[in-house]
């Protein structure tokens, strides 16, 4: 077996604490003997063991450590210490020795007293002489796993699959490195790249299993205090909820409403759904001043005055700093409309884009398109994507892709 064959099983076990762990990363580790894999973990949620602690406790429930735990071996962390007690009389049928165990983990092992003591000196109190780690942690205040485990006699490979790994931790990594939130933006439409006809609203491009997929998006953003997201034409011309429906949840995520023009209030009112019946939206303006922010505090929506572009457009940089420092907002998701979705492509704010594609075509030119607001003479300034997964569900075809900074628009 190939080591990255064992990193790869990693990723993909890490990907199960997806939108669990925040704000923490996703991170997967497994411990390979004789090139089997014979323990695992991940990170299953904010608060839980950090996926080496996971994968050690199931190597001392199999009873691996038998003959070290009846030596008197006694780990710092809590929990595989309660482990160790709880599983000392287990011995496993086959004898293993760390020494010869080599760890896969996805992330560097932690090396700071948070919560719980450092995983790097889990690692190095198991036994374990060989790590391979994806990728170094870009969280200074946790980083440095690696040195320490080299300075107790570990050998550290770094950099295995690290693509891979990237592309897991990919959230983590916007949240550490650009201190924003992570921003997916979903489109439906056609097959002729439309999202409505010329005149009124999208409605019903994409089909019932598309819509399900949508709704779990925005539970997730609901359990993470993230954010629905949506432009200003979206929200005065289809006057959408934005809310999780027809699945179960504790509660709704909160909406942003990005528009340089306000609703009017009569008698405490706008007539917008977002405005009247929800309390957990913010819209982002450029109007200023305490008579606009006082009536919509008095609704129970938020006002968030932000500067204009040059083209007088919003600051969307500035959207999302207040998004994630104000709002504590760790994911964007974008639903449309064109204008919104292109600008957040140009501003490289854009991280993933997945398109639902339904089996329908319009072959209206004066149909709106998905992205718009560009005008562009040549190939050579279309913005670049990578697609990272097809998969068809009920009759659309999602596509799933991954913006290639930077924009050759810019
Ligand atoms: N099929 C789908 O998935 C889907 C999803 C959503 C919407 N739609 C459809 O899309 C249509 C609306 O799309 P649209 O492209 O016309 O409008 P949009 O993207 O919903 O809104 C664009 C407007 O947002 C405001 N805005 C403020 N700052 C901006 C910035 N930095 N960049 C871009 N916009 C900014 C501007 O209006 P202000 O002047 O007010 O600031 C701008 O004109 C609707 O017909 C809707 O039904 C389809």
């Amino acid at each position: 077996m190939q080591h990255s064959f064992f990193m790869n099983y990693a990723v993909e076990i890490a990907e199960k604490g997806r939108f669990k762990t925040v704000p923490n990363p996703c991170v997967g580790a497994v411990l390979v003997y004789k090139n089997k894999i014979i323990a695992e973990g991940f990170h299953t949620a904010y608060g839980k063991p950090h996926a080496e602690i996971e994968c050690l406790c199931s190597a001392v429930e199999q009873g691996f450590f038998y003959e070290q735990i009846q030596k008197g071996l006694h780990f710092s962390n809590p929990v595989l210490q309660q482990a160790a007690e709880q599983h000392k009389d287990v011995r496993s049928a086959e004898k293993v020795h760390m020494e010869h165990c080599a760890l896969y983990v996805t992330l560097e092992p932690c090396n700071h007293f948070g919560k719980t003591p450092p995983c790097s000196h889990a690692i190095a109190e198991a036994g374990i002489k060989t790590v391979y780690v994806g990728c170094l942690d870009p969280n200074p205040k946790a980083a440095g796993g690696c040195a320490y485990l080299k300075q107790h006699g570990v050998t550290v490979h770094t950099g295995l699959c690290e693509n891979e790994c990237r592309e897991l931790l990919a959230d983590f990594l916007v949240w550490q490195e650009e201190k924003r939130p992570y921003c997916i933006v979903k489109m439906a439409c056609t097959l002729d790249g439309k999202i409505g006809p010329a005149k009124g609203h999208s409605h019903k491009i994409s089909g019932r299993e598309s819509q399900k997929v949508t709704m779990l998006m925005r539970r997730h953003m609901a359990e993470t205090n993230g954010a629905v997201m949506i432009g200003s034409h979206t929200f005065f011309e289809d006057n959408p909820m934005l809310t999780v429906r027809g699945i179960e949840t504790e509660t709704q995520p909160k909406a942003f409403i990005v528009t340089r023009k306000l609703p009017e209030i009569q008698n405490g009112r706008t007539g917008y759904y977002c405005l009247d019946e929800r309390k957990n939206t913010v819209l982002f303006t450029s109007v200023h001043g305490e008579k606009d922010t006082d009536a919509f505090k008095n609704l129970g929506i938020s006002l968030e005055s932000v500067d204009k572009n040059i083209d007088g457009t919003l600051n969307l940089k500035q959207v999302f700093e207040i998004a994630f420092q104000k709002y504590n907002c760790p994911y964007i998701y974008c639903e449309g409309g064109a204008k919104l979705a292109q600008a957040l492509l140009k501003e490289g704010l854009a991280d993933r884009l997945v398109l639902y594609m339904a089996p329908c075509i319009l072959g209206d030119d004066s149909a709106k398109n998905a992205f718009s607001g560009n005008t562009v003479l040549t190939m050579q300034e279309a913005y670049r994507l990578k697609v990272l997964k097809t998969e068809q569900v009920g009759e659309d075809l999602h596509i799933y892709l991954k913006t290639e900074k930077p924009c050759l628009q810019d």
